[in-house]
């Protein structure tokens, strides 16, 4: 199983594909803000994919939409509920001074 890694702390789970970066997070005891409940709603689970991107699920139309509204928008940017993983490995670093874990 892929494992994905989250930064700044380093904490990472060994999770199915498929499995969105938000759940990942919860399976690796981090704490991932996800204000909307994980529908595209909000930004507050945007994250940066440092490795691994091109093995995630693809953007879809209304993920896109939302990230513009991203503080700290980069080319990795993802949001953690909409983004599930392939077959490979990821590393996920939270912007900021979200962390709370
Ligand atoms: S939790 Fe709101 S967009 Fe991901």
């Amino acid at each position: 199983m892929p494992r994905v890694t989250f930064l700044p702390d380093g904490k990472s789970a060994e999770v199915p594909a498929g499995t969105s970066i938000l759940d990942a997070a919860e399976a690796a005891d981090v704490d991932l803000p996800h204000n909307c409940g994980g529908v595209a709603a909000c930004t507050t689970c945007h994250v940066w994919i440092e490795q691994g991107l091109a093995s995630l699920s693809e953007l879809g139309d209304r993920e896109d939409d939302k990230l513009n509204e991203a503080a700290g928008l980069a080319p990795s940017s993802r949001l953690g509920c909409q983004a599930c993983v392939g077959g490979e490995d990821v590393v996920v670093r939270i912007p900021g001074n979200r962390i709370a874990s």
